[in-house]
C-alpha cells in the first residue's frame, strides 16, 4: 500500500501485526531485566507516545512513566538542542529507560543522555523501536533494546511524522525516492 504527505510518496515498511509482536518480545525481555527494580520509562516525546503506549501494556513489573520534549534546530545546521519540556523527576538512584521512536544520527539522544547522567541514575538503558545504524554518528552504548534496525529511509506513522503529518498511521511506511 501507498501514501501520500505533502509532496512524497511513502511505501508500506512495517505492518501494525509486525510492529505488536516485536514490541511483546521487547516487552517480555524488560520485565525480566528489571524484575523488583521499578525502573522509570522516559518517553521523548513527540513520537515515542504511540510506541511507549504499546510498550508499557506489555510491562508487568511495578514501573512509572514520565516526559520529556527536546527542540532541535536542524534547519540551520548548527545541531543546537534545547529542553522544550524538562524531566520532572527526581533520577538519582533510579533505574532508567529512556524511549525512543527512531535514533538517526543519535545527536537527540546524546544530549538526552547526559542530562539524565548529570542527576546520577542507578542505571541507563535505551529502547528504541527503530534505528538507523548507517546514520547514528556516535556509539552509543546504552542502546540495549532495539525493535527493528533500518536503512537510511525517511520513515513516517506510528508516531513518527513528516512536517507534522503521519503520526496517526498504524503501519510504519518509507519515503519513495522522487523519480527525476
Ligand atoms: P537524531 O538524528 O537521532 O537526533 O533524530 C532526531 C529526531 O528526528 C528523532 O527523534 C525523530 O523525531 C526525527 N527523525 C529522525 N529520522 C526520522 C525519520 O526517518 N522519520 C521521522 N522522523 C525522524
Amino acid at each position: 500500500m501507498k501514501i501520500q504527505i505533502d509532496d512524497k510518496d511513502f511505501d508500506l515498511m512495517l505492518e501494525y501485526d509486525q510492529i505488536k509482536k516485536r514490541i511483546r518480545l521487547i516487552g517480555i525481555q524488560l520485565n525480566v531485566d528489571f524484575e523488583n527494580r521499578i525502573p522509570v520509562f522516559i518517553g521523548v516525546l513527540t513520537g515515542s507516545f504511540v510506541f511507549l503506549g504499546d510498550l508499557i501494556k506489555e510491562i508487568t513489573i511495578a514501573s512509572e512513566v514520565t516526559f520529556v520534549k527536546v527542540k532541535s534546530y536542524t534547519g540551520d545546521q548548527s545541531g543546537v538542542i534545547t529542553d522544550e519540556m524538562a524531566i520532572s523527576m527526581n533520577l538519582k538512584d533510579r533505574d532508567v529507560i529512556v524511549v525512543e521512536d527512531i535514533v538517526d544520527t543519535g545527536k537527540t539522544l546524546k544530549y538526552v543522555l547526559e542530562k539524565i547522567k548529570a542527576q546520577n541514575p542507578a542505571s541507563l538503558n535505551v529502547c528504541t523501536l527503530l534505528f538507523k545504524p548507517n546514520a547514528v554518528e556516535n556509539e552509543i552504548e546504552e542502546l540495549t533494546y532495539v525493535g527493528f534496525e533500518i536503512p537510511n529511509d525517511f520513515v513516517v506513522g506510528y508516531g513518527l511524522d513528516y512536517n507534522g503529518l503521519g503520526r496517526n498511521f498504524k503501519d510504519i511506511y518509507k519515503a519513495v525516492p522522487k523519480q527525476r
